[in-house]
């Protein structure tokens, strides 16, 4: 059975990494070409996905490893311009081995919003008599999204400061869903005109997608992680609860991971992005997991929130490598790729957690920081580590003392 457990991937070459990943996803001779290519999306694509082009701006693409989400091993791609975080991830992925991450997501139900403005007195009640009109309109402008099951399943309404707020809620099956939400509601609009007797103002998506949450949970071992740290996880988390200042930066570690799996996906990560953190604005800002002591003194951790992403539409199906990351990633649904952003965002916090209430950040991030410089000054496999561990524990992470430190390593093993 293929694992993402994969001792050793960070001190690999790109090349065996590739070999490695090709084999889990069952890459083809063209996709491995292409991965190592480094300059994946061609001038024609690029000029077709966005105006004004005249370059394109890589980002690097890593693996998190070590990924088990509802019993099946998955390898992460994140593409993210910051050193640590898939470090961070695949760590904290092997300490929840080997149950990994529960993860649910809800029916991909999205919010079209529709502004009324000058609403007869009753138009409220008048929309809900006529709602199954409403729903068919709007439906006959997607007969293949609801061939797959999915279309406007139902409307809501609600008045606020004069207007009339009418919510399409719409199954949008596998894609992200603003075009096919977008299409409906400015379709549906002369007909809630005229049931309103009102003037239809705004016609668009809404990112606060509260119909469309996905949860992940985790536990985290006392003799994994240490018994004094269930605690010290524990006290980190509600300093976010707590407070305002510390829940951003909590749920800016979250965002790290489910935004570079967005990103290398084709996913649309403001919107992700913004349904975030209105929804942990709902009841006052707090932070979007959640992490306590069960029964047995383990450390148990949930995270809950919107998560609108497609696996079809948008970059997802033209840019080459959104459509290898989902090779890689084996999902078949939106739901899923949903599930496993979540659990990447959770594992995410905990490593931040774990991190900040025991070595506090620095320390992982100048233990890669000094491997970059290891690499840099030509050190090689096992060299790597030895240069890079040496420099942590004299406190001089320099190129200099790097490249003193192989030709020393060098010297003796040549001795030897
Ligand atoms: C840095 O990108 C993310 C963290 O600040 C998250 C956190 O503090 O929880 C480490």
């Amino acid at each position: 059975m293929k694992s993402s457990r994969i001792p050793g991937f960070y001190k690999m070459s790109v090349e065996e990494r590739v070999r490695i990943v090709r084999e889990f996803a069952s890459l083809t001779d063209e996709e491995e070409k292409l991965l190592l290519s480094f300059s994946q999306l061609p001038a024609d694509v690029a000029d077709r996905m966005i105006e004004n082009v005249i370059t394109t701006m890589p980002l690097p693409l890593g693996i998190a490893t070590n990924f088990i989400v509802n019993g099946r091993e998955v390898l992460i791609p994140m593409a993210i311009e910051e050193t640590s975080v898939v470090a961070a991830a695949s760590n904290a992925a092997r300490m929840a081995r080997p149950e990994g991450f529960k993860a649910r997501a809800m029916e991909p139900v999205m919010i079209g919003q529709i502004q009324v403005l000058g609403a007869m007195e009753n138009a409220a009640e008048k929309l809900m008599e006529r709602k199954e009109e409403i729903l068919e309109l709007a439906n006959a402008q997607d007969k293949v999204l609801v061939s797959l099951g999915g279309g406007a399943k139902d409307i809501e309404v609600r008045k606020a400061d004069g207007m009339l707020i009418l919510h399409l809620l719409v199954d949008v099956r596998d894609a992200m869903g603003a075009n096919a939400v977008n299409t409906m509601v400015e379709a549906i609009a002369p007909l809630v005109e005229k049931i309103t007797g009102g003037k239809v103002h705004l016609k668009i998506l809404s990112n606060l997608a509260v119909h469309r949450l996905a949860e992940a949970e985790v536990v985290y071992k006392k003799e994994v992680i240490g018994e004094e740290n269930v605690d010290k996880v524990i006290r980190a988390y509600e300093f976010a609860a707590v407070d305002i200042y510390r829940a951003a930066t909590h749920n800016k570690g979250i965002m790290n991971g489910i935004d570079a799996l967005a990103i290398a996906t084709g996913n649309d990560w403001r919107a992700i992005e913004a349904g975030a953190h209105s929804y942990a604005a709902l009841n006052g800002y707090s932070p979007l997991t959640k992490w306590w002591k069960d029964e047995d003194g383990n450390l148990h951790g949930k995270i809950k929130m919107p998560m609108a992403v497609g696996i079809i539409g948008g970059a997802t199906k033209v840019h080459p490598v959104a459509k290898l990351s989902l090779k890689i990633l084996g999902v078949k649904t939106a739901k899923e790729l949903a599930e496993i952003m979540v659990s990447l965002g959770l594992a995410q916090n905990f490593a931040a957690l774990y991190a900040l209430a025991t070595k506090g950040i620095q320390a992982g991030h100048m233990k890669l920081h000094a491997q970059n410089i290891a690499v840099m000054a030509g050190a090689k496999g096992e060299e790597i580590d030895t240069v890079a561990k040496r420099m942590v524990e004299e406190g001089k992470v320099r190129m200099d003392r790097a490249q003193e430190i192989l030709e020393e390593i060098r010297r003796k093993n040549k001795k030897v």
